[in-house]
Order: C-alpha cells, then sequence, then structure tokens
C-alpha cells in the first residue's frame, strides 16, 4: 500500500494547477448513456473513481476510451447495453448508483446494487427511489439490489424531502429523456448541477433553473451525444486555498473558480487570511498567515459551508489562536480525521456533531491513517504544517479525489514524497 512522507514547515510558492471535477465528471459519464452515439468528456481527472465508473460503463456493453494523458474519456452506448451494476464495482464507489436514473430512462430497466453505508455515514438512497416511482417507475429491492423498470418515465413534480446532490442529479438524467415535464423541487444547487444541466441542455432536453432551489426538466424521446468540458474541482481548488494559507509565499492557485468556494473564501478571511481573487483569469493568491484566528463554522448545502471542506480546513483551526467549532450538518460520522489529528498534537474534542478544536501552537509530525478521501487530504495538510516527518498511510482513498496531490505540491516546494509500504 502506499503512503505518503511529509517533511513539515517548508514555504510554497508558485502556481498550483487544478483539475477538472470528479463530481462532476460522473454525472455526465453516466449521461453518455442517455444517447446512442458517441459522447466526449473532457478535462475529466485521471482519479480511480473516474476509471471506476468508466469501466462500469463499459463491463455494461458500452464501448469507453480513456485517454488519460489527453485527459479524454469518449463513451459509445450504441450497441446492446446490459443495464445492470453489479455490488463489486458499486461497493467501491456508491456515485455509481447514478447510472440507476439513465438506464432506466433510456432502456425501461436498471438493475443496480444497494450503495450500502460508507465511513462517514449511512447515506440513503431513498430520495433517488421516491422521485424515480413518482416518474412511474416500479421498484424492489431484492437480495441487495434495486431492481427497477418501467414502461415509459413520464415528467412529474418531486420536492425532496433534503436537498439531495445525488438525487438531484438521478433524477435529471431520468427526466431528460421522460416524456413531458419534470419539476424538482429543494433541488441541491451544487456546481456540478449546473454543469449536469449544461451537458443535458446540450444534448437536446431543455433545463431551466439549475442552482436554484427548483428545475425544470423538459424530457425528448430521443437525445444526442454531448462534447462538454467539465467545470473545474472545487474541493481541489478549495484544498489548495488552505494550503496556501498554512505556507503560500506567495502561492497561486490556478483555474479554480472562486465563486464556488465562496463559504471557504469567507471563512479564511475571518481567520485573517489574504487572498487576491483574479476571478477573470481564475487566480487566486494567498500568502501564509502568522497565526489564524479562531472560528466557529457549521456545514450546509451548497452555497453554505461545504461538508467536503470542513476536514481541511479543520487542519487549520488545529493551530488557530483561541478555540474554533465545526459542526457537520450533512453527514452523521465525518470526524474520523479527528482522532489522526489529535495524534498529531491537536486538542479536538468531538460532542455529538459537532468538534471543539482548541487551537495549540504548533503540531509534531507522527504517522497517521487515512480513513476517507477528504480525511486524508486534511491529514496532508496537517503534515504540511506539523514539525518534523509526518507519514500518511493508506493513501488510496486520496487517489479517489486528488490527481497527484503530493506531486503537485512537491511542485511547489513542499517536501513529500510517495512510497510503498
Ligand atoms: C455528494 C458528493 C459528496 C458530498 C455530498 C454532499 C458526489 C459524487 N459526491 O454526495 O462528495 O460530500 O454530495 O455535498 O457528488 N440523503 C438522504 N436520502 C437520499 C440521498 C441523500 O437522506 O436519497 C441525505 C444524505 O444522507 C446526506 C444528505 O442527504 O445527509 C446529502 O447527501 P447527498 O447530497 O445525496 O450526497 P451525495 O450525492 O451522496
Amino acid at each position: 500500500m502506499d503512503a505518503l512522507r511529509i517533511r513539515g514547515g517548508n514555504s510554497l510558492r508558485g502556481e498550483l494547477h487544478v483539475s477538472g471535477s470528479k463530481n462532476a465528471s460522473l454525472p455526465i459519464l453516466t449521461a453518455a448513456l442517455l444517447a446512442e452515439g458517441e459522447s466526449v468528456l473532457t478535462g475529466a481527472p485521471n482519479l480511480v473513481d473516474v476509471c471506476t465508473l468508466a469501466t462500469l460503463i463499459e463491463q455494461m456493453g458500452a464501448k469507453v476510451t480513456h485517454d488519460e494523458d489527453a485527459e479524454e474519456i469518449r463513451i459509445s452506448a450504441a450497441g446492446p447495453i446490459n443495464a445492470e451494476a453489479p455490488y463489486e464495482l458499486v461497493r467501491t464507489m456508491r456515485a455509481s448508483i447514478l447510472v440507476l436514473g439513465p438506464l432506466l430512462a433510456r432502456f425501461g430497466k436498471a438493475k443496480v446494487s444497494l450503495p450500502g453505508g460508507c465511513a462517514i455515514g449511512a447515506r440513503p438512497i431513498d430520495q433517488h427511489l421516491k422521485g424515480l416511482e413518482r416518474m412511474g417507475a416500479h421498484i424492489e429491492i431484492e437480495h441487495g439490489y434495486v431492481e427497477a423498470t418501467t414502461k415509459g418515465l413520464v415528467g412529474a413534480e418531486i420536492v425532496f424531502d433534503v436537498p439531495t446532490v445525488g438525487g438531484t442529479e438521478n433524477l435529471m438524467l431520468a427526466a431528460s429523456l421522460a416524456r413531458g415535464t419534470t419539476v424538482l423541487r429543494n433541488a441541491a444547487r451544487e456546481p456540478e448541477i449546473v454543469d449536469l444541466a449544461k451537458v443535458i441542455s446540450s444534448m437536446g432536453a431543455e433545463v431551466e433553473g439549475a442552482g436554484t432551489e427548483k428545475i425544470t426538466i423538459h424530457g425528448q424521446s430521443q437525445l444526442q451525444p454531448f462534447h462538454h468540458c467539465v467545470v473545474p474541482d472545487r474541493i481541489e481548488f478549495g484544498t489548495f486555498l488552505v494550503a496556501g494559507v498554512m505556507a503560500g509565499d506567495p502561492l497561486v492557485v490556478c483555474g479554480g473558480i472562486a465563486d464556488h468556494q465562496a463559504a471557504l473564501i469567507d471563512k479564511l478571511r475571518n481567520l485573517g487570511a489574504e487572498i487576491d481573487v483574479d476571478e477573470a483569469n481564475r487566480r487566486t493568491t494567498l500568502k501564509r498567515i502568522e497565526r489564524p484566528s479562531a472560528l466557529d463554522i457549521h456545514t450546509a448545502p451548497y452555497p453554505g459551508f461545504p461538508t467536503d471542506m470542513q476536514a481541511q480546513l479543520m487542519a487549520l483551526l488545529c493551530v488557530a489562536n483561541g478555540t474554533s467549532s465545526v459542526s457537520e450538518r450533512i453527514f452523521e460520522n465525518r470526524f474520523m480525521h479527528v482522532a489522526e489529528l489529535n495524534r498529531l498534537g491537536a486538542s479536538i474534542k468531538v460532542e455529538g456533531g459537532k468538534a471543539v478544536i482548541r487551537g495549540v501552537e504548533r503540531l509534531s509530525g507522527t504517522t497517521v491513517m487515512a480513513t476517507d478521501l477528504r480525511a486524508s487530504a486534511s491529514l496532508v495538510l496537517a503534515g504540511l504544517l506539523a514539525d518534523g516527518e509526518t507519514t500518511v498511510r493508506r493513501i488510496y482513498h486520496l487517489d479517489r479525489g486528488y490527481q497527484r496531490l503530493g506531486k503537485k505540491l512537491r511542485g511547489v516546494g513542499a517536501d513529500i514524497e510517495r512510497f510503498s509500504e
């Protein structure tokens, strides 16, 4: 298994480039199942999760060409498709559930393994299933699989109980090939939803309101394949911003859309960071600050503070001047990084859904274990801050969502190397 060894304390100087968005790429790849011709996604990051989904679609019978150097994925779902997503692949990546809507809409049937829980919580899919049923699907859960059939989906008005990103995407995909108009209320507003709406519109189904809580999709009987360049990854961008506040000398983060991380940038400014945003050229410049002020955050659906950034910001709050708090309101068990940050000398207590972080003057390097994707990034950031050597083990989690993070950070001066244990 691979690990990262980091010697903390170096300044980060130069340019860091943000890759294409993982979370936007995943639903867009499944959108290729909606059309017969060849769809092309460019800017797709070379990440394990993206490859897993491409493999899943290929195993169903689609022709998939993944040119990793060109960051381009071509998918042609013209031939016969076996509308089934087996447990072996779904269990490694929950987002595989996003094939359900497109398969059902185009082929009238789909069999997809239930994703089950994961390290950060139970993560049900009831909202996906409720919406599809409302559109005319018959759904049974048998032997751990969702088995869905329909004689033809029809547009419906659906109000989500909670704004779910995956649920909104699955239903948008299904609605694009449904008869009539679908209205989604209390929809997720994340930038990934807006990117997916652009893809679906380019395929021929009219989409209004993406990015707001009400999305209207006018379904079509047939869709064209798409050619789309994916939006930049806002979580990788945000992770680099935190690195810049820790160690920038200065650090220029290129390619990220500042508007997509407005809540994080606001919090970073509150804790004392100077951030120069050149939105037109997508260049954000940051300098290290002496010691951050403490602050309180709570995670919320977009445009609130993203749950996918709380672990990384917490690494910085470990050395803040005063006591901070982080309340996690999206996933019930997303504090796995806390025990590991404490091993690095942090002073964090978890009380229910809230972590209370008493700022310490410094962290000190040791061996820590990555537990999930964003927790891994938090440990890498903490390692950049800590005195001495930090080893982050089990970084396969990191490979799911960060394209060559170690190499990118080394390029701007971090003392970081990857090795096999
Ligand atoms: C997506 C992101 C993930 C991010 C999360 C929240 C992808 C591939 N993943 O995950 O990185 O952390 O959004 O921003 O884009 N829920 C239900 N019923 C459902 C669906 C969700 O109760 O049917 C709940 C979840 O348990 C959670 C909340 O809704 O509490 C939000 O989850 P959701 O937005 O669906 O997350 P994902 O799409 O799985």
